[in-house]
């Protein structure tokens, strides 16, 4: 942990955490109950963890506060299975396995099915989240090429962890690990449950219930109270909580004579007359498992990063024209409108704003009087998706031209059915240059939903969007 001082005199000592998982886990009872004690289940947080980094470096990299976002999934040990695995089991993945690190050095590229099946994935749990990160990761803007998952090597794995692949971006730095996905089996609530001696078990029902065998330690409270007094209290407690083979062992132990214990770190002396036994049996209808945890733990200051340097290029035919290719569900704007010149009446982008914003589609103007040419560059600089320029043209067929960020190509489409075709767009529901998008692509005469004319008073629907802000009117009633 990040150790630190707190107060006004610093005085008082404080430690920053290094994960968000502890929190979780110290939950893990509440969150049990809270779902009716049904496994498996999981939790997630977002928030800021601290390391006390000794070279901080490469901007958002290595750094001594960062925001991780964790996912801590409880399953059986017994059963890690998941129960969507079907939904990603055809999915391939590039994997670097750990003795492929220390032979060939070489990538394998398996479908997520027959990583597990053959071992190189050691459950359906794990692989589902590592499926799931390589999703997410590609839809956010990370390129397939510059993107694996390696395993830690036995070397290099954390104390707490029995498995564990790095899903790595390539970066200018080299290749940076950006989301961990760990098995970190039962190994945080069995610390937890023993530190705070309160079970941190969770059960699932027999088919059918089973007799169990019962073999427990009896001490002898009131010999052992006045033996050890204050201390005789955790070693009853510790006596009492003893499993079947732990008490056989002792038994067999005061057979020889006393015997000596460890409890809390102090020792004491086990006489054979301070303890009985007693043997039984009981019907069991649930089997009780400390669960294991999968955890995909993601960097975000890292996966940024990655986003940054996989989007970022510079046109082929202009060295000077750099343009961030963000995917439109992270570009921070998803489209520009850009009136031609001063002279386009301020209500159709007006229009186009309300009825954009209204599908929650973010929009950024460019008013400026530069040319639509440097207008595009600027936008497309800062990673906007696609641009709307109205037109001369447009206060008489009322359409306006969409164009795309990457390819720069453009569509004539109807001023009243942009914004649906940027609402999709941006949702990714259709593919810019696709058949759904092309038949957007203007008509020859006036829509529909028009009526009047372009010199006098003209009304006009934005499809889809019922408010009254939907609807303006030209040119002498304001939009909004
Ligand atoms: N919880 C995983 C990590 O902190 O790296």
């Amino acid at each position: 942990m990040f150790g630190t001082s707190i107060g006004p005199t610093g005085d008082i000592p404080g430690f920053l955490r290094p994960e968000t998982a502890q929190g979780m886990f110290m939950n893990f009872r509440r969150m049990l109950d809270y779902v009716g004690g049904r496994m498996p289940f999981a939790a997630a947080q977002i928030g800021s963890a601290y390391r006390n980094e000794i070279a901080p470096r490469n901007g958002l990299v290595r750094v001594r506060e960062f925001t991780m976002a964790e996912i801590e999934h409880f399953v059986n040990p017994l059963d890690k299975s998941h129960p969507k695995f079907d939904s990603i089991a055809s999915d391939r993945l590039t994997l670097f396995p750990a003795v492929n690190q220390v032979t060939d050095g070489k990538t394998i590229f398996p479908t997520v099915g027959e990583a597990v099946r053959t071992g190189i994935i050691g459950n359906e749990t794990l692989a589902y989240f590592m499926a799931r990160t390589a999703r997410f990761l590609l839809s956010v803007g990370v390129d397939h090429t510059g993107l694996r998952f390696r395993q830690h090597l036995r070397t290099e794995m954390a104390h707490y962890a029995s498995d564990c692949w790095d899903a790595e971006i390539l970066m200018a730095s080299g290749w940076v690990e950006c989301v961990g996905h760990a098995d970190r089996a039962c190994y945080d609530l069995e610390v937890h449950a023993k530190a705070t001696k309160v079970s941190l078990d969770a059960s699932v029902p027999l088919t059918e219930p089973v007799s169990e065998r019962v073999f427990a330690c009896k001490p002898q409270k009131g010999v052992l109270g006045k033996k050890h007094r204050g201390d005789a209290r955790a070693l009853i407690q510790h006596l009492e909580s003893l499993e079947v083979a732990a008490a056989e062992a002792l038994r067999d132990g005061l057979a020889a004579g006393p015997v000596s214990l460890v409890v809390d770190g102090k020792e004491f002396q086990l006489e054979p007359s301070e303890v009985t036994f007693f043997e039984s049996s009981r019907m069991v209808h649930e089997k009780k498992f400390t669960p294991t945890v999968i955890e995909p733990s993601f960097g975000i200051g890292r996966i940024m990063t990655g986003i940054f340097e996989h989007c970022f290029y510079v046109r082929p035919d202009d060295a000077d024209r750099t343009v961030f290719r963000f995917p439109p569900i992270v570009a921070p704007y998803k489209v520009a409108l850009l009136p031609l010149d001063g002279r386009i009446p301020g209500h159709f982008v007006a229009a186009l704003r309300s009825s954009l914003t209204a599908r929650g589609v973010s929009v950024v103007i460019d008013e400026s009087g530069a040319s639509i040419g440097r207008r595009y560059a600027r936008v497309d600089e800062i990673g906007v998706p696609f641009a709307v320029t109205v037109d001369h043209d447009t206060l008489v067929d009322h359409a306006v031209t969409v164009r795309e960020r990457d390819s720069t190509d453009q569509l004539r489409v109807r001023l009243d059915q942009a914004p649906a075709l940027l609402e999709q767009l941006c949702a990714g529901s259709i593919e810019w240059a696709s058949p759904e998008a092309v038949a957007f692509s203007v008509v020859p005469s006036l829509p529909s939903a028009v009526s009047g004319s372009a010199s006098g008073r003209l009304s006009l629907t934005i499809e889809g969007v019922d408010r009254p802000r939907g609807r303006f009117s030209r040119p002498s009633v304001p939009i909004l």
